[in-house]
């Protein structure tokens, strides 16, 4: 238990490194080799603890997991070969796991329970449960639509579904149900979100049609074990890019990382804003793009964040919201009301903890703005990440850059996506003790 961190300014990002797989992939193989017929193995499997709570799912729905160096194998049994949980399936801190596991409970002939830990009992959940009902599940939740869901499954027939609320993590669900029901299973978006999922559908064997706004699912395909290889998370290297762009004189190469074009729009967003970040050696593994990305400092102009790029950056909101104290003109945010339902309500979050560290802070119901270098230097202080991994990360960043020691409470939540967050800062900083 790490308690608090105390995060010290000042040094200066030098490096190669590679990061640990890719949350939200590591995610979607584990479960699709649940589905499929014969032993999976994943390599580079995430080391987030939310990918662990997927496969502790996969385990009490009676699959057999093994895990060791970073390699996941999973012994599939088919799309019906789950067996009925003896026990409630625990998602812990992860949305993307519950609900994307709805999706296949849903498709299931037994009931089961699934929950989740405090702060994802209070995120919303009908979005979940809407289309699956449509679809002729029985889904029950706790008071407001919120975990634990309990859900009987089986007989299901295809919808046509428009999530109401831009998600890749409802669209998956639908996608997943799609794969036990009767008939095609069609979702559309008009903001496009991540398609890790239709990615990987097809790797295993299922046959989806059309193609971004609007992708169907044949039902009842014959999905086949696969042998994987999970591409660093980008997301993860966000912060470590961020630390690279507060800290003058830093220059990082991190080999591996996850290119999907429906999560690489940030790399665009810093070069857009005077952040040199460098793409290499890009090729194509197992449908997902992969390359090399370096980066070095370089004083930025910062600028706004609004409408489809929202969805395209929304786990980089907080970290780019961070980054506005180092930017000349300051970061602003708006349609990102979601950001409000994230595991923790992370514009509240964030503005608490930038102001805490003397950053001006204007908060909107739909964002934030923060004001760029002529506001002052940031100082050293105590913040609260709210039990929040990239709130953690993202206000530890925003105190390399200022005058004193910052105390981060709580902050062994970052192992919620990157268990080695401050290790690998203090290494790449040089100053691992
Ligand atoms: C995720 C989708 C996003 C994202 C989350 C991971 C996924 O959530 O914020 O961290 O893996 O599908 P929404 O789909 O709810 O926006």
């Amino acid at each position: 238990m790490m308690g608090k961190k105390v995060v010290s300014p000042g040094g200066t990002m030098e490096g190669v490194i590679e990061l640990p797989g890719d949350k939200s992939i590591s995610h979607r193989y584990a479960i699709l080799a649940a589905l499929a017929e014969g032993m999976s193995e994943i390599s580079n499997y995430a080391s987030a603890a939310d990918c662990r709570s997927t496969l502790e799912c996969v385990r009490g729905l009676g699959l057999e997991v093994t895990s060791a160096n970073g390699v996941v194998r999973i012994a599939g049994k088919g799309l019906d070969g789950l067996r009925e949980p003896k026990r409630p399936l625990d998602a812990e801190n992860s949305g993307s796991t519950l609900r994307m596991l709805a999706g296949v409970l849903a498709g299931q002939r037994f009931a089961s329970k699934i929950t989740g830990d405090s702060s994802l009992r209070k995120r919303p959940m009908r979005r979940v449960m809407d289309p699956l009902r449509q679809m002729g599940a029985e889904v029950r939740s706790a008071e407001g639509d919120r975990a634990p869901l309990e859900i009987r499954g089986g007989n299901l027939r295809g919808i046509d579904y428009t999530p109401p609320t831009p998600s890749a993590q409802v669209k998956s669900a639908v996608l997943l149900a799609g794969l036990s029901a009767e008939g095609i299973t069609t979702v559309r978006e008009s903001i496009a979100t991540r398609d890790h999922t239709e990615v990987a559908l097809r790797e295993f064997g299922a046959t989806l049609d059309g193609a971004r706004g609007a992708i169907s699912i044949r039902p009842r395909p014959k999905l086949t074990a696969r042998q994987l290889v999970v591409p660093s998370d980008l997301s993860t290297a966000v912060f470590l890019i961020g630390a690279t762009l507060v800290l003058p004189g830093s220059s990082l190469l991190l080999h591996n990382v996850g290119l999907n074009p429906t999560r690489s729009r940030v790399l665009d967003f810093f070069n857009s804003i005077g952040a040199p970040v460098r793409i290499a050696t890009v090729q194509m593994r197992s449908g997902e793009l992969v390359g090399d990305v370096s980066v070095r400092y370089a004083p930025i102009e910062g600028g706004e964040i609004s409408g489809s790029k929202v969805a395209e950056m929304i786990d980089e909101l907080p970290m780019l919201a961070a980054l506005g104290a180092y930017t000349e003109k300051g970061i602003e945010i708006h349609d990102a009301q979601e950001l409000r339902v994230k595991e923790s309500d992370r514009i509240a979050a964030l503005a608490e903890g930038l102001r805490q560290m003397g950053a001006k802070v204007e908060e909107f119901p739909d964002g934030l703005r923060v004001e760029g270098r002529s506001a002052g230097k940031l100082r050293g202080a105590k913040v609260d990440p709210h039990g929040d991994h990239r709130i953690a990360m993202a206000l530890s960043v925003a105190a390399l850059g200022a005058e004193g020691d910052t105390t981060v409470l709580d902050a062994e939540c970052v192992a919620v996506s990157f268990p080695d967050f401050f290790s690998t800062l203090d290494r790449l900083r040089g100053s691992e003790k």
